[in-house]
């Protein structure tokens, strides 16, 4: 069994990769390029799983290089089971100042890189008859935040792209789910001010930030056989953040 894993060189990513070795998958681990690997021993600590692992890269923004991706896995792994759409940015910044290029990059890449990964990783695991796809959405995109109209809107987006792939793949075999990940710790929050940090921990019923292994044991079972019968779910993993 063969996992896909994007943006998996570091943060929530990498801790996926990690935790699906662990499960037995081998593992396909996306990022970037080179620089996006430089110091992360994600292979290596995936390798001590005793799977096998490999490393692509590609920009999922770009639909021709997701279609060499999804080719390159199931050349070199033999197929591909699990595919987890992880990659995402942030540009922040309030609407008002938002730029047209902040708007449309996170677009790009948090959700348009759903689309291109979803439609060629479906038809191979069409193929195959069967198939989980898991796309990492925020809460963001469940109530919004200020700061944050472009990424609130592409998360969102990947809920409803979900729900649509789930109904169009089902028939095949494959199950599609989103989840929902809170305030983790990751590089990504790290660029969060002190103050938002506060702001966003009172909020939080069990007044604790996650971790990454927190949201990739939730991908482990959406992955595992114990899932088989959930499909265009949206699971939240945020402490209780609102409720
Ligand atoms: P991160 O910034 O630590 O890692 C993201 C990875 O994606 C990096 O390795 C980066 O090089 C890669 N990446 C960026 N653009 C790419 C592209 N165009 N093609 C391929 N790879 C690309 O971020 P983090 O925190 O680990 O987030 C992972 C996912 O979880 C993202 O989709 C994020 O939106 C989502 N998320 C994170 C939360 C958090 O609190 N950290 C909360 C909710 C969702």
């Amino acid at each position: 069994m063969v996992a896909l894993i994007t943006g998996g060189a570091r943060g929530i990513g990498k801790a996926i990769a990690l935790r699906l070795a662990k499960d037995g998958f081998d593992i396909a681990v996306n990022d970037l390029n080179e620089a996006a690997f430089e110091g992360s021993d994600v292979l290596e600590a995936c390798e001590n799983f005793g799977v096998k692992v490999g490393k692509f890269y590609a920009n999922v923004a770009n639909s021709s290089e997701c279609e060499a991706l999804v080719k390159a896995v199931a050349a070199t792994f033999g197929g591909l089971d699990v595919l987890v759409n992880n990659a995402g940015i942030t540009r922040d910044g309030l609407m008002a100042r938002m730029s047209d290029e902040q708007y449309d990059s996170v677009i790009a890449v948090n959700q348009k890189s759903v689309f291109n990964l979803t439609k060629f990783a479906g038809n191979l695991m069409g193929r195959a008859k069967k198939g989980r796809i898991i796309n990492v959405s925020s809460v963001a995109g469940l109530y919004g935040n200020p700061g944050q109209m472009n990424y609130s809107a592409s998360k969102a987006a990947i809920i409803g792209m979900t729900k649509t792939a789930a109904k169009e793949l089902g028939r095949r075999g494959i199950t599609v789910n989103a989840i929902a990940p809170g305030f983790i710790s990751t590089p990504m929050t790290d660029k969060l001010t002190e103050e938002q940090k506060a702001s966003m921990l009172s909020q939080i019923a069990m007044r604790r930030y996650g971790t990454p292994e927190e949201v990739a044991s939730v991908v482990s079972f959406l992955a595992s056989a114990d899932a088989s019968y959930v499909t265009g779910q949206v699971v939240e993993i945020s402490g209780g953040l609102s409720m």
